[in-house]
């Protein structure tokens, strides 16, 4: 049976430690989900459907990775797209907690699925997007920490050159 991954979150907006975990789990499962959450912020920067059309447009040439929203329960989600696993990236050990919850709260919810932690490359371990848009909005350089895309439109947003 192909195996089927859902990488989950807000994605507001995409950088390039996303990136780097769905290219890893496109090479290690026969087909990987992001899943965009509807709704996690009041206010999020990019809309849903920019960040949606980000996260297509990055991974175009990857005909095994699909963009697609979820709303509810992820593990809800998972079982209707009828997927096996939840793929979430560790940068480092303070992320571990709040991740370890989740997996096994998602473990409760249903037994079935399987969370996987993938780690990021050592360069993009300290990048959240958070950070991106606070560092950004403050003046400061961003470039190679995001894709080029994601760039262009925080300075359409920001109003920065
Ligand atoms: O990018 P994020 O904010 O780290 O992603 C968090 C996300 C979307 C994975 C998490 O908030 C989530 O799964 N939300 C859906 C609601 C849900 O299932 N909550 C219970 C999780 S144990």
């Amino acid at each position: 049976m192909p195996t089927l991954a859902v990488y989950p979150g807000s994605f507001d907006p995409l950088t390039n430690g996303h990136v780097d975990i769905i290219s890893r789990g496109a090479r290690l499962f026969d087909r990987i989900i992001v899943a965009i959450l509807v709704n996690a912020e009041k206010a999020p920067l990019f809309s849903m459907a920019e960040r949606v059309e980000i996260a297509r447009a990055v991974f175009k040439e990857l005909p095994n990775v699909e963009v697609d929203t979820f709303e509810g329960l992820l593990v809800d989600y998972v079982e209707r797209r009828n997927a096996q696993v939840i793929v979430r990236g560790l940068r480092a050990v303070s992320d571990f907690e709040f991740e370890f919850q989740m997996a096994l709260m998602n473990r409760r919810l249903n037994g079935q699925i399987e969370t996987v932690f993938m780690m990021p490359a050592e360069q993009y371990s300290y990048i959240s997007s958070r950070l991106i848009k606070e560092v950004f909005s403050l003046g400061g350089r961003v470039h190679g920490l995001v894709p080029d895309m994601v760039e262009e439109r925080l300075r359409g947003k920001v109003g920065r050159p």
